[in-house]
This record gives C-alpha cells, structure tokens and sequence, in this order.
C-alpha cells in the first residue's frame, strides 16, 4: 500500500471512528516501508489507535508518556515563544560579519574553547529551541503530507528509551543564529531507532547528534540533511554542525539521505561507532564531509560527492574503507561492495578492512550502484 493511501485511509478513519471499522479493515500502521539496517525489525508504536495532538502540550504529552503511540501530525507544531526567551553571553570566533555564526557561552564553551574569540555580552535567543522533546519508548511519530511541521525545537531520545520511529517530518528553526541554540535529533542512550524521510534545516547545532551513551540500533534513511543558513561556523551560508555520530556502542546505518550544503561534521564519526553509510547523495560541501576519529569506523558504499571539497577530513585517526565495486565485502556481507563515486570532488580513500567483520551476524542495509543514487523521493514531503 503507498504512503499516501494509507495515510488518508487513517485520516478517515480518525474522522469516523477506528473501532466502527470492522476489524479487518481497521489499519495496523500508518508507516510507509519498513526500516533497514541496524534497525530493521523496528515496530514504534505498533498497532495503537493513531492520535492527532492539536497543541504544542499534546504533543509533548503524546511523545513523553508511557503509553505506546502512533502520533500523526497534520499541521505544524510551533513551539517559538513557548517557555520565553533567556539571556546569556557568548563569543564569536569566527567573526561579527553578518553571514557568521555566534556561539552561546554553553556550559563555559566559549571560555573552556574559544578563550582568545571576542565576547558577545548579550545574546537573546528562544529557550524552547534548546532542550529537545523527549520521546519515550514505543512511539511512532508521523507527518501527514507535507504538514508535519516541528519548529523551534528538536526531538530528544535518551536515557534507555527504545523502539521509535520518526517519519516525514520536518523540524526547523532552532535558533540558527547561535551554536548551541539547539540539535534538531539527540539520541542518546537508547536501542531501536529509525529516522527516516526526515527533513532538518535552520538548526543552531546539531542536525542529528548521538551522544556518549550507547545508541546502539539506528536507521537514518530517506533523510535530508538541509545546510543551507545566514548563520553559519563557516560564514559562506553553509552549516558545519550536520551529523555527530558518537557513543560507546553506536552501530548507524545512514542509507540514502541527501546531504547538502555543509561544511563539517557531514558525518564526524568517534567514540565506538560502526557506521554503514551507503547510496547517500552529498553535495555542495565546500568543507569536508566525513569526520573520523579514533575508535571510529566506517564502511562507505555505493554514495555519491558531487562539489564536495573533502569528502573525508585529512588526518584521519579512525578507521574507513571506502569500497569499490570488488569482493572485499563478500566474506561478511554476503555481496560485492558498491563504489563511490566522485563528481568534481576531492579524494575519498580508506583501505581499513578488518573491521568488517564487526558486521557479521547484524541486519545489514542492501547497496546499489551509485549510478542508481536519486534524491526524488527523499526527505519530507514525499511519500
Ligand atoms: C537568507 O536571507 C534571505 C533574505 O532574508 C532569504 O531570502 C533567504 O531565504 C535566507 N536563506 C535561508 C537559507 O534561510
Ligand atoms: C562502480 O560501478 C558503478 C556502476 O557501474 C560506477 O558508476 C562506479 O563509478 C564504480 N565505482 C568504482 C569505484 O569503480
Ligand atoms: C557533476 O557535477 C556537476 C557540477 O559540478 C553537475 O552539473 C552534474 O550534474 C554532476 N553529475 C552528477 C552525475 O551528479
């Protein structure tokens, strides 16, 4: 059944009454496809009756209570002014042009990490963008069309939670000016999570950020990853802050999202993080893409650079193979591996095979040829 029937299917459903359909015909999911990956088997909310929250309060309620959810979203969800505006100082390391970011003095960051950058003695900025909602265990969350709208704060997974879903929404907005004035996707501690055709732009910090717990199975697929700012770390309208995939024991699938106008951090990979990321598009990265530190390790396969300076940041400490279309895939994942390929982009080169075999006997996403690579479909809106 396509995204779209089933989704006005439930809609009508809502209208009537779910329980005045006969059972058979009563819908069981609202979720368009089924995740792959370090993910698959993922379920969210299951078979509860879907909600429509109306208020920003409802959403929070829905997101954070105890009971498994299927929360449909059919508007957009603005939380700007909502818990009011706080006052801080802050710095400005990359200078006061009006194309620069400004970092907020978070936890002492600008003293602890910017002590030579010249202060901002007062920056004012919404305080709903900075924490994220927090989302417990067994939720589904999906957008309706193209209404889903979260703006002004981001979505929280993290102490334990598992088992959710995030499709077809778009969360924008958090403070853009100002570092630390907001990650759109916090996943911290936590099992079982699929994100998928997500959009997240205008972000102060993090577009998707899994911190030092262990985040253990995550999809993010379908996905768009949008950049484009008038406050950027870099100062040329690209963001720096995109994906920060950390954690003691983080194992990401990131398969085919669009990854577009950044600078950095598109993905920074640390901690003990195994990374499958494959058939992904990136363009327009004057910066470097992928970031990979020690304990790291990366498979890259069938992705596309297109304009991407740095696909992989020099000085490299962790490990990164960057398959070609031969066999060195084949003892463990059972195919050949699909190459990247590198359209009026830098070098993207990592030799590192023996951590391979770290995949075997987990849910490995499939890859096709990059030749196949096609954004149509991904990210908001369009399913
Ligand atoms: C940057 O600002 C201009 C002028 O206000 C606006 O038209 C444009 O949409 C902004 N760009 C982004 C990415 O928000
Ligand atoms: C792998 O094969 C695809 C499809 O033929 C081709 O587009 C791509 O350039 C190849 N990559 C490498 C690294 O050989
Ligand atoms: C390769 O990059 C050029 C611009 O540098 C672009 O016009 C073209 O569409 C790209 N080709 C592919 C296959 O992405």
């Amino acid at each position: 059944m396509k995204f779209s029937s089933s989704i006005a299917f439930v809609a009508a459903a809502l209208l009537s009454s779910v329980s005045a359909l006969p059972s058979s015909l009563q819908p069981r999911a609202v979720v368009y496809g089924a995740a792959e990956g370090f993910a698959k088997g993922v379920t969210g909310g299951g078979s509860a009756s879907p909600v429509t929250p109306r208020t920003t309060d409802e959403l929070i309620k829905y997101l954070g209570d105890s009971s498994p959810r299927v929360i449909v979203l059919d508007r957009e969800f603005d939380f700007t002014g909502t818990e009011g505006t706080e006052v801080g100082s802050g710095c400005s390391p990359w200078g006061t042009a009006s194309g620069c970011q400004i970092a907020i003095n978070k936890n002492g960051w600008c003293d602890n990490y910017q002590p030579n950058a010249p202060k901002v003695s007062r920056i004012s900025y919404d305080k709903a963008g900075v924490l994220g909602i927090t989302v417990a265990s067994d939720k589904t969350l999906v957008g309706l069309g193209s209404k889903g709208v979260i703006k002004g704060k981001g979505l929280r997974m993290v102490n334990g939670v598992k088992n959710i879903i995030i499709q077809n929404v778009h969360i924008t907005n958090l403070n853009p000016q100002f570092v630390w004035g907001g990650d759109a996707i916090t996943i911290d501690g936590a099992d079982m999570v699929w994100i998928d055709h997500v959009k997240t732009s205008l972000i102060g910090r993090q577009h998707i950020v899994l911190g030092n717990g262990p985040s253990n199975r995550v999809t993010i697929s379908n996905s768009e990853i949008d950049g484009r700012t008038n406050w950027s770390a870099t100062c040329d309208g690209n963001h720096y802050w995109g994906m920060y995939f950390t954690g003691s024991n983080d194992m990401v699938t990131l398969k085919g999202n669009f990854i577009h106008h950044t600078t950095g951090r598109s993905p920074k990979v640390a901690g003990n993080t195994l990374l499958h990321a494959v058939n992904n598009y990136f363009i327009s990265s004057p910066g470097h893409n992928f970031e990979i530190s020690a304990g790291g390790k990366v498979l890259a396969e069938g992705n596309v650079f297109t304009d991407a300076s740095a696909p992989v940041e020099s000085g490299m400490t962790g490990q990164l193979f960057t398959a070609d279309n031969g066999s060195a895939c084949r003892a463990v994942l059972g195919r050949n591996c699909a190459g990247n390929t590198l359209n009026n982009s830098g070098a993207f080169r990592g030799s590192s095979t023996d951590f391979l075999q770290n995949f075997a006997g987990k849910n490995i996403a499939s890859a096709s040829s990059s030749s196949q690579v096609d954004v149509t479909h991904v990210g908001f809106g369009r399913i």
